[in-house]
């Protein structure tokens, strides 16, 4: 017999029945009605578009409480991920589900590091691009590509190759980021170098040129690091959602990242730290501050605050906390007196003041602090979501390693509410 106390009972009012559905419960977090028996039992479909109350999957990698402003990684919280522990190491807790000892550390270290290089082949997709195309619209194509050299070693039940592919991708995704720099302001493509950290390595891919020594500043290499750790995985938004919906037919994992990019790229979700730059261009200054909170406010304007709000965090974003303090430690170690800072923080002051922004709690997002940084390094705003999809690649491949060794794990398939014509004879075309 079931426990009443852990179900829930849905009466439909036009027929007077009642059903019943067993309650589950994680290890926290809100508990879920189990419905997978619902279109079976009562004939109807349960109607969620945007995903505000549906659970998609179980997961044990990553814990968000958005009220309390939580987010946790295999149980460790961000903030403390972010000041004692790397990227690397962040990698392994989210792949493997434990931080890693020193011989495991090492090995994984070694795997990452030995696989950073992309075949020679692959420079010749960069070539097919225009200079001027958007770094992610590149990214989408070469990260897809990748499946293309190892679609015949990539058997996704085969628990090692999974993991090869995993490696390949955390390793390799830096290197086709750093190129598709490089191919942007034409310089010569830099090949990776063992001897440097994940971060380093990167920033030297990125900004190294052959003409002369590059010298990696330790604070910038890691407030790199530090924004790799903030964005390495968010639980189901949209891009993870995608990765494990084109997963879920089992398809390529190369060709499922690729997807995942694509969905990341959007001003509402990865987009939205290049659209942070642009609109901080289009205020200009300090004193427009106030008439563009108003726009942001008027319902008729299409104008938003970007790096504002968030789909689950109602109260404040940890991530955001981290990337504040980073934003200034970079801005005084490279003695940036940036305006686009000072108008950040005026924007900041006003809208937390602001009582439209409080009722509907819309707080800065770790996107609004990111751009700024990234901008203080170097990069240009094209280049902002291209970092956080190498960042959170490890978050895609994670989730999607899960979903694959879930026992009972099926396609995804929606359903939906049909608002189209009923059924209806073809009109031969004289008729029309
Ligand atoms: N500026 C002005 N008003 C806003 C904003 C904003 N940035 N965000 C939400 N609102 C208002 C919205 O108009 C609505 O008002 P009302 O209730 O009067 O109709 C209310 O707040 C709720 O907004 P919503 O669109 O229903 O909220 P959502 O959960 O669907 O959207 C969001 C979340 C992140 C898409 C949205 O807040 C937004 O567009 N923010 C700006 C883009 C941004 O910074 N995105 C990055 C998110 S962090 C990176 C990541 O994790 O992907």
């Amino acid at each position: 017999m079931t426990d009443k106390k852990n179900t829930v009972t849905v009466t439909d009012n036009a027929s007077g029945k009642s059903y019943e559905f067993p309650v589950l419960g994680g290890s926290i977090g809100p508990k879920v009605v189990d419905i997978r028996s619902f279109y079976a039992d009562t004939g109807m479909f349960t109607y969620d578009p945007g995903f505000t109350s549906t659970a998609s999957c179980e997961s044990g990698l990553t814990y968000i409480d958005g009220f309390e402003g939580v987010l946790a990684h295999r149980g460790y919280q961000i903030g403390e991920l972010a000041e004692k522990s790397n990227y690397l190491e962040v990698c392994y807790l989210l792949l493997y589900g434990e931080l890693p000892n020193k011989a495991a550390m090492d090995a994984f270290s070694d795997s990452i590091t030995h696989h950073t290089m992309v075949h020679e082949q692959l420079q010749y997709f960069y070539r097919g691009f225009r200079r001027d195309a958007h770094p992610m619209s590149i990214m989408v194509g070469v990260v897809g590509a990748l499946s293309a050299f190892y679609h015949d070693s990539t058997d996704i039940h085969d628990p090692k190759q999974r993991e090869i592919a995993a490696h390949r991708l955390i390793a390799k995704v830096p290197t086709l980021a750093a190129l598709t720099y490089k191919y942007s302001i034409g310089q010569p493509f830099v090949y990776p170098r063992n001897d440097l950290t994940y971060a380093e390595n990167f920033l030297y891919m990125t900004f190294a040129v052959p003409s002369e020594p590059y010298e990696i500043n330790p604070v910038i290499a890691d407030a790199m690091d530090k924004i790799f750790i903030l964005h390495a995985d968010h639980e189901q938004n949209a891009s993870t959602s995608t990765v494990r919906l084109a997963g879920s037919s089992q398809a390529n994992p190369f060709a499922c990242i690729a997807s995942g990019i694509a969905s990341l790229w959007g001003p509402a979700h990865g987009g939205a730290n290049e659209a942070v730059l642009k609109m901080l261009d289009q205020i200009g200054s300090v004193e427009n501050v106030p008439k563009f909170i108003e726009k942001a406010k008027d319902k008729d304007d299409p104008f938003r605050l970007m790096g504002f709000g968030h789909r689950v965090y109602k109260n404040y974003d940890p991530r955001a906390e981290v990337m504040r303090k980073s934003c200034h430690d970079v801005l005084k170690e490279l003695d940036i007196k940036d305006p686009k800072l000072a108008l950040a923080m005026e924007l900041e002051r006003i809208a937390l003041e602001d009582e439209y922004f409080i009722e509907r709690k819309l707080f800065p997002n770790v996107d609004f602090y990111s751009g700024i940084i990234l901008k203080a390094i170097g990069f240009p705003t094209s280049m902002f979501t291209v970092l956080f999809a190498l960042a959170r690649t490890v978050g895609w491949i994670s989730q999607w390693k899960e979903m694959i060794e879930e026992p009972k794990q099926k396609i995804g398939r929606p359903r939906q509410l049909y608002t189209g014509p009923e059924l209806r004879d073809y009109v031969s075309m004289d008729k029309r």
